[in-house]
């Protein structure tokens, strides 16, 4: 169990304020509200009557949040959504246009953290990982049901990983396999161990990739970032692997009506990846509304 302080780290959070340059009286949208950590600072930055919608896919991230942002009281509007719905609910709460729009895309420490939402591959949870609990299929669904090529190819496609075959023929003749920590000794035994990062790490990317469609739903979201923000309005996404930070970077350069202001993207300093390992691949880019 992490501390609540623990769990409360925003990566990059003076960044993304700094970067979005919240006032009094503007209007944000934090798409991916987690424990609220860039919500609060975006709502202290605006005072006295700044305001923000909150979203996030895991009703649970939304109860945390709830808490933590209890004393800004109606300033803060939370719904429970996918933010790929990012136009349709700003539009229905009166946040478009928005002044503001901040993405930190992925996972929180507190669903990394929760055993029972298989994440980890530390953890013995049954290997769920869907952000949203109502969404379907699940992590376990994908192990035990692609075939040996689907699931080579997803594990390379989502998790850039090299010994995808390897893995994929490892989990087929391994199934069921139930619990994260089994998929994670059953890749472990077939690759062996090499240096600090679980050989099990890329697979797990990329199996919650597949299940929560991460890459859809951003490809999704970018375009309707531009759509909600005013003229002047800025947007912030901070994105923790290549295939996101990849579709972020592109999408800036190529999008006419965007200006992008990091020409090359905001990354932790040291002492903050110390503070929050979670923060070790972090890339912020921001871009603004002309
Ligand atoms: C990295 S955490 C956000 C932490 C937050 N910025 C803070 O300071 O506390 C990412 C959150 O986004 C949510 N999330 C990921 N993809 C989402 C999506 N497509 N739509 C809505 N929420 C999403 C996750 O459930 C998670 O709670």
């Amino acid at each position: 169990m992490m501390s609540p302080d623990r769990a409360h780290v925003s990566v990059l959070f003076q960044s993304v304020i700094d970067s979005l340059a919240p006032r009094d009286g503007g209007r944000y949208v934090d798409a991916t509200l987690g424990a609220g950590g860039h919500a609060a600072g975006i709502l202290d930055a605006s005072a006295p009557t700044g305001r923000l919608l909150g979203l996030d896919a895991d009703p649970t991230a939304l109860v945390r949040a709830s808490e933590n942002l209890a004393r800004y009281g109606a300033r803060a509007l939370l719904v429970h959504s996918n933010f790929e719905n990012l136009n349709a609910i700003a539009a229905a709460h009166g946040f478009a246009p928005a002044d503001g729009i901040v993405l930190d895309l992925g996972l929180s420490s507190m669903q990394l953290s929760d055993a029972a939402r298989g994440f980890s591959f530390l953890t013995d949870g049954a290997l769920d990982m869907r952000f949203n609990p109502d969404e379907e299929t699940t992590a376990a669904d994908l192990v035990n049901s692609l075939d040996e090529k689907e699931l080579a190819d997803l594990i390379f496609e989502y998790g850039e990983e090299r010994a995808s075959r390897r893995i994929a023929r490892a989990i087929v003749d391994a199934r069921p396999i139930r619990s994260a920590r089994e998929l994670a000794e059953v890749i472990e035994r077939a690759l062996g161990r090499r240096g600090r990062i679980h050989p099990a790490t890329r697979t797990f990317q990329a199996l919650r990739i597949a299940v929560n469609r991460e890459l859809q739903v951003l490809d999704h979201v970018l375009p309707q970032v531009v759509e909600t923000l005013k003229l002047g309005g800025r947007v912030a996404i901070i994105a923790f692997h290549s295939l996101e930070d990849r579709r972020v970077k592109n999408f800036f350069r190529e999008t006419k009506g965007l200006r992008v202001l990091t020409k090359h993207p905001l990354q932790p300093t040291d002492e903050e990846i110390v503070a929050n390992p979670r923060s070790r691949s972090a890339k912020l880019r921001v871009a603004e509304r002309v």
